[in-house]
């Protein structure tokens, strides 16, 4: 179980200090959501914030995430895999053409991942599954921090795993994104979630991020 802090809902004044305090308190897997403000009515950031976080991720051995949610990636897959992602996540609903869309990020030696949004079916995962890395599961409406957690998302999540095991795919990280706290973690988990995406349960001004990040990797295993 990967707990993947998300950096849209961290402070952006201070960014860096954000992830290292992180990746201090034993996160080693960050969440990059990059929006366009037109597949998703937000626009948050691009390569530049990949690559001034690079470093850190070098420093403490962190895997970089970029979720793209954007319209037509192909044209930045090249900037984000030189920028220094390590895996970039497309969105079905984005992708024309997703075959061609996951080997090109394969052919700069990236870990791919396929996205859904909530209403999107795991069918459209199908022929794809053998040629990926990681399946994301939006657990909200993609394009903001703090939503309400989708209570239909336990159920899809319980589905994949299931799909994934009968087609000896167990490979496939399933990381599930939105809406992930101290209520929700521990069923997602048992539904068979292997990365939890964390934003607004992390960065907050409730508790320092180690001690919520302490109180979320406990919960995971109610
Ligand atoms: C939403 C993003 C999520 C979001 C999660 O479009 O993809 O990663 O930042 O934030 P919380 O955990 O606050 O729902
Ligand atoms: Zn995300």
């Amino acid at each position: 179980m990967h707990i993947a802090p998300s950096i849209l809902s961290a402070d952006f004044s201070r960014l860096g200090e954000q992830v290292r305090d992180a990746c201090e308190a034993g996160a080693r897997w960050i969440h990059i959501d990059v929006m366009d403000g037109h597949f998703v009515p937000n626009i948050t950031f691009g390569p530049l914030v990949v690559a001034a976080l690079r470093p850190i991720a070098d420093h403490y051995t962190a895997t970089l995430d970029t979720h793209l949610m954007i319209s037509d990636p192909d044209r930045y897959i090249e900037d984000f895999a030189n920028a220094g992602s390590d895996i970039i996540t497309v969105h079905v609903e984005a992708c024309t053409h997703l075959h061609r869309t996951v080997h090109a990020i394969r052919s700069y030696g990236k870990r791919v991942g396929v996205a859904l949004n909530p209403a999107t079916s795991l069918n459209t995962l199908e022929e794809i599954l053998p040629d990926i890395d990681l399946a994301l599961l939006m657990t909200v409406n993609p394009g903001f921090g703090g939503q309400q957690f989708i209570p239909a998302s336990l159920n899809k999540v319980a589905r994949l795993r299931q799909l994934l095991n009968d087609h000896n795919l167990g490979h496939i990280y399933i990381q599930v994104d939105g809406g992930v706290n101290l209520t929700t973690i521990g069923p997602l988990v048992r539904a068979g979630a292997d990365v939890l995406v964390i934003g607004s349960a992390l960065f907050n001004q409730k508790a320092s991020i180690a001690t919520n990040l302490a109180a979320l990797t406990a919960a995971s295993a109610d």
